[in-house]
């Protein structure tokens, strides 16, 4: 199958890239309204399954009752953590004993239950992207959640769609899904969906533009407003449509003001134009201040402690003073608890009202050990070896095989069929003889690689290596096994077992993951996008022996393969990205056809890092204080690409199948009634509520007399009753507005979770039938993209996708349909979506550079459209 960019559309779309790029759009000059922050209101949910009991306005009933009945001190213990390993789990809020309410468990994510045992290890975000398989994307979800809620936690630490994947070698960029924000967005909303429908709180994170590790705690992101909501806002979006109850705020800096306390990115962005209803958590000490994070959005500080005397803690006491001194109004700290416990009531519903009790500790492996580890104290069962496995494994080796992108398959060499003679190269190949989970926090690359590093990681319950699975496929199908060589420096052995095989299997491999582990001088972000460990060396070694040479590769995103691609003796190239626990079986069910194979990849391989326009800053200009500006706007990946007329390896989108596909007939509706403009929101808020009293008495927010701590612990609890110490140059930092708690302007791009509901209109069907073509059954991967017209706007952006078993012979109609939010543009001065007047195209086809079929859009009512080039 030839990959050639597509040239039937060109004639009508040659002019976007004549055009020069845009430059950022500044800073509107719109009234600015980033304060006060927004206080939660019962409104409707905006998902389609939610029932009457399990809605927001339900939810946020429920925890309007249960915060109107607490003491301020009980209110603070709800938005601070206890500490770093006070408790059993990654995080844990304060309590409300009085009421026998345990505080909340929070743990990473998001491949699986971070830190224990007895749990499953879930192809990463990456994979589960490459599918593009809305089904697979909710069931994963469900199966974590399931396996979170079986511990006992609360609160679930993922997913990701921050890293979105500006540039390729971020270290994180595998925990989320795709560059592509379309993509992402389903992903997260599905993850999401499946999360919770077991009764645990999903966190969205990492909020928002944390897109490399080096330098994560003090770079400062310079973005237009226009690339913040059309590419990095977009799928956070839909995680607050698909109902997500939490959200976690990164450790970088926005426009100069750090992430955890940032009003317009929290308050406007967040809380009022996204109508989230649920609260912001501070990534692992990535709060700054006492009351620019309360005054800027934050709702629960994680892990609690590290701040300054005398409360170890910038909330804790700290905040339980800055509400008495007035310096944060009570309807502030109202809000935060009334988001956290919203979130929770939000997903105790159903079968899941009960409260999970925790079963397991993060900080050990054995089962008796301290129930409070920093303090080193309370020693009793604290891990009970709860088995949440399930029938999960099935699942994950369906993933994983789905999720495999089959880049190269030179005369049709795969599906392999008994091949007389094998044989099997690379280190990537086998097991690590330690085991698995040899390398804490997977910090190495040896032996066979199924996730990446960091805190993004979970401990394997046992890892089936493609060594493994072809060993016993070999045996089932009586080929000769001729060599497994698995070290990479060894290219004389590699070649001699290569050359004596009928098919050699060549595996190589690279890993990505968090700063604060470092392989090879590689500090989270790649350093480069080649393959580790001579990998390169190795495949070029083996390809020079035998011409039917298969590449298997391991990797976090792209690697450069041109050199593969172009060699005529490799036959096959696969991606099998960071498969999790079953990946050697999954490989195996698609070398050997058992899957025919539906991954395409969720972005673009260029054949230099060079190519990929946007770059990463590993070396700021001031180290102290490095900045970055996003001038690439919305031209990441292969909107890059094709913006600069460029081929890549392997285009956004792409992988082959056994079979193959043809596409037909496209049509396009405008609905019936669809309009060109829709209903801004309007009105107002209503006063900010308050619930309850604070009493002015500070000794009644101080310690129960006879009360034993546990230290290290942080406290909601003032230590002095006598006076408050003052600081009047941190509470004069902020405007009037941050302590406004009277009623507000809705926004008009809002008014309901996720944005306003107009969005979400169907204005367009487009349908079009797809014929299997070929000898076997397979499942095709029709992709839609938009044309949103002119030269701000990337030539086309991915806006709908399915998934199409076919029998061979068999065609089938395929619909997609198309939101207002899919085809219209941010416009900055109006600070609302918009329909631009620009003449728009719909391409469909099987990747992005491959879209065979084209047509315009209707104009909708009250519209006529412009050609871009006039
Ligand atoms: C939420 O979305 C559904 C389906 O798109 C829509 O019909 C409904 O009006 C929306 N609900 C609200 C409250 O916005
Ligand atoms: C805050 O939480 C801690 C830990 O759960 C608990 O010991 C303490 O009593 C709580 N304080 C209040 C005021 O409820
Ligand atoms: C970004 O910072 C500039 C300079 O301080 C300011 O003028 C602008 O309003 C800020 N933009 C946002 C969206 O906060
Ligand atoms: C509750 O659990 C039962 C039994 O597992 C199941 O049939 C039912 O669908 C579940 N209900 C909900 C709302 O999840
Ligand atoms: C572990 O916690 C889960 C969730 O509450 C519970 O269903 C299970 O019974 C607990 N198991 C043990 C052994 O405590
Ligand atoms: C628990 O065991 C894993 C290996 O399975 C190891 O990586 C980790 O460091 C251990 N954790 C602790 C707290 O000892
Ligand atoms: C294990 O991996 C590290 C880097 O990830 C490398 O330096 C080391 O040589 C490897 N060890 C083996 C035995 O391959
Ligand atoms: C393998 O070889 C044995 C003995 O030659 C034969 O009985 C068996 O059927 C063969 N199996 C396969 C799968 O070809
Ligand atoms: C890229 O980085 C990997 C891992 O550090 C290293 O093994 C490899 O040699 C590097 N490639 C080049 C071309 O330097
Ligand atoms: C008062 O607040 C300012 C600004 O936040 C800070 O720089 C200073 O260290 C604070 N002073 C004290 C005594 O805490
Ligand atoms: C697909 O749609 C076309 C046009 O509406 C129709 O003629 C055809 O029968 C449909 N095919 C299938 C398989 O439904």
């Amino acid at each position: 199958m030839t990959r050639t960019l597509s040239l039937l559309h060109f004639h009508l779309l040659l002019l976007p890239f004549l055009q020069l790029l845009p430059s950022a759009t500044a800073a509107t000059d719109t009234p600015f309204l980033g304060f006060p922050s927004p206080w939660a209101r019962p409104v409707a949910s905006n998902t389609t399954e939610d029932d009457e009991s399990s809605s927001w306005a339900a939810a946020h009933a429920k925890a309007v009752a249960f915060v109107a009945g607490l003491t301020l001190t009980e209110k603070v213990n709800l938005t601070t953590g206890t500490g770093w390993e006070a408790d059993r789990c990654i995080g844990m809020t304060g309590g409300v004993p009085r009421v026998g309410f345990r505080g909340l468990c929070l743990m990473d994510g998001p491949v699986g239950v971070r830190y224990t045992d007895k749990n499953s290890v879930f192809p990463a975000g990456v994979n589960v992207a490459a599918t593009f398989s809305r089904r697979l994307m909710r069931l994963r979800g469900e199966a974590l959640g399931a396996e979170f809620r079986g511990k006992g936690v609360d609160v679930m630490l993922g997913p990701v769609a921050g890293a979105l994947g500006r540039v390729p070698q971020g270290g994180r960029n595998w925990e989320g899904f795709s560059p592509d924000p379309y993509l992402t967005g389903v992903a997260i909303a599905e993850t999401v969906g499946g999360i919770q429908s077991r009764g645990v709180v999903a966190c969205a994170k990492h909020y928002i533009l944390n897109e490399q590790e080096h330098y994560r705690g003090s770079i400062d992101v310079r973005i237009d407003d226009r690339t913040m909501h059309e590419l990095y806002l977009w799928p956070f979006a839909d995680a607050v449509r698909a109902g997500v109850g939490s959200v976690m705020c990164s450790y970088n800096k926005i426009n100069g003001t750090y992430a955890c306390e940032n009003e317009w990115t929290t308050n406007y962005l967040l809380k009022n134009e996204l109508g989230f209803q649920g609260f912001v958590m501070s990534d692992w000490g990535a709060q700054h201040t006492t009351l620019g994070s309360a005054l800027g959005g934050l709702d629960m500080a994680m892990p609690g402690d590290g701040g300054p005397a005398p409360y170890r803690a910038w909330w804790g006491g700290a905040l339980t003073e800055a509400v008495l001194r007035g310096d944060v109004p009570q309807w502030r700290l109202d809000d935060m608890a009334v988001r956290i416990m919203t979130a929770y009531f939000r997903v105790h519903t159903g079968n899941y009202t009960s409260r999970p009790d925790i079963n397991f500790s993060a900080w050990t492996n054995q089962t008796v050990g301290p129930l409070y580890p920093a303090a080193n104290q309370s020693f009793t069962v604290v891990n009970e070896h709860v088995d949440v496995q399930s029938d999960h494994a099935s699942l994950i080796r369906e993933i994983g095989a789905k999720s495999i992108v089959l880049l190269k398959n030179q005369e049709g060499l795969l599906p392999l069929n008994k091949p007389a003679t094998l044989a099997i190269v690379g280190d990537d190949a086998r097991d690590h003889p330690l085991g698995p989970n040899a390398c804490p926090e997977r910090g190495c690359l040896n032996g066979t690689l199924a996730m990446g590093y960091g805190s993004g990681t979970a401990e394997f319950p046992y890892l089936v290596s493609p060594l493994t699975a072809l060993q016993l496929q070999v045996q089932a199908d009586n080929t000769t096994l001729i060599k497994a060589v698995t070290s990479n420096w060894d290219l004389d052995a590699a070649r001699a077992a290569a050359a004596a095989a009928d098919v050699a299997i060549v595996f190589a491999a690279a890993t990505a993951g968090e700063n604060f582990i470092t392989i090879d001088g590689n500090a989270g972000d790649r350093n480069n996008l080649t393959l580790w460990a001579n990998g390169d060396a190795l495949i070029r070694a083996v390809a020079g022996v035998n011409p039917n040479t298969v590449v298997v590769l391991h990797t976090p995103g792209p690697v450069i393969i041109d050199y593969a691609e172009q060699h005529p003796n490799v036959s096959a190239i696969l991606w099998a990205g960071l498969p999790g626990q079953e990946s050697g079986n999954a490989l195996v069910d698609v070398l050997y056809g058992r899957v025919n194979p539906q991954g395409r990849t969720p972005f673009s391989w260029g054949k230099s890092v060079e190519d990929y326009g946007a770059q990463l800053l590993f070396r700021a200009e001031n180290p102290r204080a490095p900045t970055q500006t996003f001038d690439e706007g919305v031209f990441i990946d292969y909107r890059w690409f094709v913006k600069q007329g460029m081929r890549p390896t392997y285009p956004f989108g792409f992988g082959l199948s056994y079979t193959r596909f043809q596409y037909s007939g496209l049509s396009v509706q405008l609905r019936e009634g669809a309009r060109a403009r829709y209903e801004a929101a309007t009105g107002e808020t209503g006063p900010a509520p308050t619930l309850g009293v604070v009493e002015p008495e500070l000794e009644r927010h101080t310690a129960p007399e006879g009360f034993s701590r546990i230290s290290p612990y942080v406290y909601p609890w003032l230590n002095n009753s006598v006076s408050l110490v003052s600081n009047s140059t941190a509470a004069g930092q902020f405007p009037p507005a941050a302590k406004n708690g009277s009623s507000q302007p809705v926004l008009p791009a809002s008014g309901a979770p996720g944005g306003n509901p107009g969005l979400f209109e169907v204005m367009y069907t487009a349908t079009v039938t797809i014929n299997n073509v070929g000898k076997v059954a397979g499942t095709e991967i029709p992709q839609l993209y938009i044309q949103l017209g002119g030269s701000d706007n990337p030539f086309s952006v991915l806006r709908g996708f399915d998934e199409v078993e076919l029998a061979p012979g068999e065609s089938k109609n395929v619909t997609f349909e198309l939101t207002r939010r899919d085809v219209s543009n941010w416009n900055t001065a109006t600070q609302n979506w918009e329909i631009t007047d620009l003449e728009k195209l719909v391409l469909v086809g099987g990747w992005s550079t491959n879209t065979p079929l084209s047509a315009r859009l209707p104009a909708p009512a009250g519209m006529t459209w412009r050609q871009s080039w006039e």
